[in-house]
């Protein structure tokens, strides 16, 4: 049997068990959704968000990259954002990083990789803005892993910087900004940082008004 049809046929007894569990259930599910979180994780193929949260189709919104990281200009993830934050006023949204990211490694080498070195140049800056840190570390494995945590952070703080969210923290009082690191070795997730609604951020980050558009 093909690999992919394992997939389709995995998803036929899925699709099975739920109406054996719940003759309602697709019904439910196409009704609406109301999730409370936004999920920007890492597109690593460890890191399931509903596995590893015990969570349902419909709990969670999620926007996955490689490296988990919240850049400016990325109009896929601010558009996931939007929606998230404005349409389905989520409660919490939260950074996933994980350990032995493969991206954040690749960040710390000098190898070239192709297109994906201008996506991680991003979390190259990251590296040169805690070098010290990092580099008194003394196996690598431990030097990648406490840029991934590094990373998680500034990622957080980009959130914290969009219009996006400054706008819905004053309208609103929501989301709270959530920093987490999974282990692949023990199946864990740590918390790194909490951002709540109203937080003071760098000044120079801050919008006073906005516009209708942005
Ligand atoms: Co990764």
């Amino acid at each position: 049997m093909n690999d992919y049809n394992r997939l389709l046929l995995e998803n036929k007894s899925w699709s099975q068990e739920r109406l054996e569990q719940d003759p309602e259930y697709f019904n439910k599910l196409a009704r609406v959704q109301t999730p409370k979180f936004l999920w920007i994780g890492c597109a690593d193929s460890r890191v399931p968000p509903n596995e590893i949260t015990g969570t349902k189709p419909g709990e969670i919104f999620i926007h996955r990259n490689v490296a988990n990281l919240v850049i400016n200009t990325d109009l896929n993830m601010l558009s996931a954002l939007q929606y998230a934050v404005e349409v389905l006023k989520v409660e919490h949204v939260i950074v996933c990083g994980h350990y032995g990211c493969g991206g954040v490694k690749a960040a710390m080498s000098n190898d070239s990789f192709g297109l994906i070195n201008k996506w991680l140049r991003n979390i190259k800056d990251i590296y040169r803005l805690h070098r010290d840190d990092v580099n008194a570390i003394k196996s690598e494995e431990d030097r990648v892993n406490k840029l991934v945590e590094f990373n998680v952070i500034e990622q957080l703080q980009n959130l914290s910087k969009t219009t996006i969210i400054q706008k819905s923290w004053k309208r609103r009082q929501s989301p709270e900004l959530h920093g987490w690191v999974f282990g692949l070795n023990d199946g864990l997730i740590k918390e790194l940082i909490n951002i709540k609604p109203g937080a003071e951020i760098d000044p120079i980050y801050r919008y006073d008004h906005f516009e209708d558009e942005d």
